[in-house]
């Protein structure tokens, strides 16, 4: 169980991996996420399904090696195995027919909306999905988002590809074309989920977003994950990840997510370089 199965490097930092998980793959929904651990000492990440297999029982994961667990986990090659992999989790997307629903990612999380903008199309929905990166060459699953939606326009901020600016300039180009726009999911920084929802907020467009806040045990009992949605306390990890972003306090979203920035930066990073491969105590 949790064998990699199919490894493939997508961009600088961001590994694709599939991993034989019969029971997660055959419950699997679209929103819904894992808990992993590379090694027996090892820290357990939350990472989002990107894809499901149920016949293969197989799962994808789309990993942006960031620090020391990301970094263990991609340095995972096909044949070794993730130590434990817990899941599905989390509530998953609520997927229906709206009418037009805009997709906006940017960075990894386009993998995290690639199962969502799927079941958008299948529901019935006209899908536009909008792309926002540094730079082009930071691009992947373009076949598999054109292949789900009707339209998929870029924004780079060096220019390099589509509009230069920032995604959140594309979806203001919709609404000012006249695009009837029924739903907007955005999934991606917390700065970048935040500027949509204030862009959309004033056009009253219903707007979901994907919380990513430190979590622990990913199953609500920890409370580590708390965030402030409408005035009250929910627990990312069982009542998201998703929320309507026009009620979710960003502003302490962004506190939280900072607290271990100090103690993350004092570390040691001798990982970086492909992994401890479980050697490492820290
Ligand atoms: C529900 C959920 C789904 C996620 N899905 C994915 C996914 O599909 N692919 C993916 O690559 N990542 C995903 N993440 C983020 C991933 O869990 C973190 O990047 C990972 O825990 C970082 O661990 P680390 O030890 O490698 O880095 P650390 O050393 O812990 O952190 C490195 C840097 O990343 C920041 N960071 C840590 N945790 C998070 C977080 N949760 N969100 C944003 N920044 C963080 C830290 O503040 C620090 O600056 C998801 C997070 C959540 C909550
Ligand atoms: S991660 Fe522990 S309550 Fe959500």
């Amino acid at each position: 169980m949790f064998e990699i199965v199919a490894k493939k490097q997508l961009s600088n930092q961001i590994w694709q991996l599939d991993i034989h998980a019969p029971l997660v793959a055959a419950k699997a929904r679209p929103g819904q996420f894992v808990v992993v651990r590379a090694h027996d000492k090892g820290e357990r990440i939350p990472l989002s399904i990107s894809d499901f297999d149920s016949q293969a029982g197989h799962i994808t994961l789309v990993v942006q090696a960031i620090g020391h667990s990301t970094t263990d986990l991609v340095s995972l090659e096909v044949g070794e195995k993730a130590a434990d992999l817990l899941g599905p989790l989390g509530t998953p997307a609520e997927i229906d027919n709206f009418g037009t629903v805009v997709c906006v990612a940017g960075g990894v999380a386009t993998a995290i909306i690639y199962p969502e903008a799927r079941a958008f199309q299948q529901a019935g929905n006209k899908v536009i999905t909008l792309l926002g990166a540094r730079s082009a060459d930071l691009f992947f699953y373009e076949d598999e988002l054109r292949q789900c939606s009707d339209e998929v326009r870029y924004a780079t901020e060096d220019g390099s590809r589509g509009k230069q600016g920032f995604v959140t300039e594309l979806l203001q180009e919709l609404i000012d074309a006249g695009e009837q726009i029924d739903r907007v999911v955005a999934i991606g920084p917390v700065p970048m989920m935040r500027a949509v929802c204030e862009l959309t907020r004033p056009y009253q467009i219903k707007t979901v977003v994907s919380l990513n806040p430190i979590m622990v045990d990913g199953t609500g009992m920890c409370g580590a994950c708390r965030v402030e949605v409408g005035g009250e306390t929910r627990f990312c990890c069982t009542d998201g990840p998703e929320f309507d972003g026009h009620l979710v306090d960003f502003a302490a979203l962004q506190n939280r997510s900072r607290q271990y920035q100090n103690l993350e930066e004092k570390i040691p990073h001798h990982h970086s370089n492909g992994g401890c491969a479980g050697q490492c105590q820290q």
